[in-house]
């Protein structure tokens, strides 16, 4: 199978976790594209979703699943993202399409968080994929001067502008042996807004499509 025959094993594959009568939290990225074209099988079963962009409220608005605000929502049974890398830990790094901080937020919400993945994200270390930051415009320089301090190769997203209207630094050259730690300390910078670490707030389910099937890991 492809790549794109993965993601779309493992989208149908999420619907199971979906909580019927219920709103459910919806990432964003080409995986979790599927998963929402999947959803709309099921839509007459569903109350609505949250969306964590503005890109996936709109596919979702396209197939007839109404778009609930996030503040609207009381309990979040289950939340479905991608991930860009994933460990067996199921700490994650995301941010790849710029939409960290909404994904964090509606992960803080849900009670589980199921993460969809092809195999090809699964690493024995996070930090090889560009760890993204969410940064306001007047902090850039501030942010990049921090990460330099931590071995990082801060780059500036080129023509990008996340949906809070704020910039993305990709930071390369990290090597994440302790995410949760990272994560909390880079929250702590001035100007940044949210890093692209999901540690503190892991996945519950990570599901994860090859060739063989869709294998479940949990903690
Ligand atoms: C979006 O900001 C990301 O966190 C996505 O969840 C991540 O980039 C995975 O995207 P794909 O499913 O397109 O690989």
């Amino acid at each position: 199978m492809n790549q794109d025959q993965l993601k779309k094993l493992v989208a149908d594959a999420a619907l199971k976790h979906v909580v019927e009568d219920r709103v459910v939290g919806v990432g964003s990225g080409s995986t979790v594209n599927l998963f929402i074209d999947a959803l709309a099988s099921i839509k007459g079963r569903i109350e609505g979703a949250v969306a964590a962009s503005g890109a996936s409220a709109e596919r979702l608005r396209k197939h007839g699943i109404r778009v609930f605000d996030l503040n609207s929502v009381d309990e979040l049974p289950v939340y479905v993202d991608g991930a860009d890398e994933v460990t067996e830990h199921l700490h994650m790094i995301k941010g790849g399409g710029g939409a960290l901080t909404r994904e964090k937020i509606v992960a803080a919400v849900a009670r589980k968080f199921v993460c969809i993945c092809d195999a090809s994200k699964l690493v024995p270390v996070l930090g090889r994929f560009p760890l993204p930051l969410e940064v306001i415009p007047m902090a850039r320089s501030h942010v990049g001067r921090e990460m330099l301090k931590r071995g990082a190769q801060p780059v500036l997203r080129e023509n990008f502008k996340t949906d809070n209207g704020n910039l993305i630094i990709d930071c390369h050259g990290l090597t994440l042996l302790d995410p949760p730690r990272l994560e909390a300390e880079l929250n702590n910078i001035a100007g940044l807004v949210a890093n692209g670490i999901f540690a503190r707030r892991p996945a519950d389910v990570l599901l994860l499509a090859a060739d063989s099937g869709v294998r479940t890991v949990t903690l």
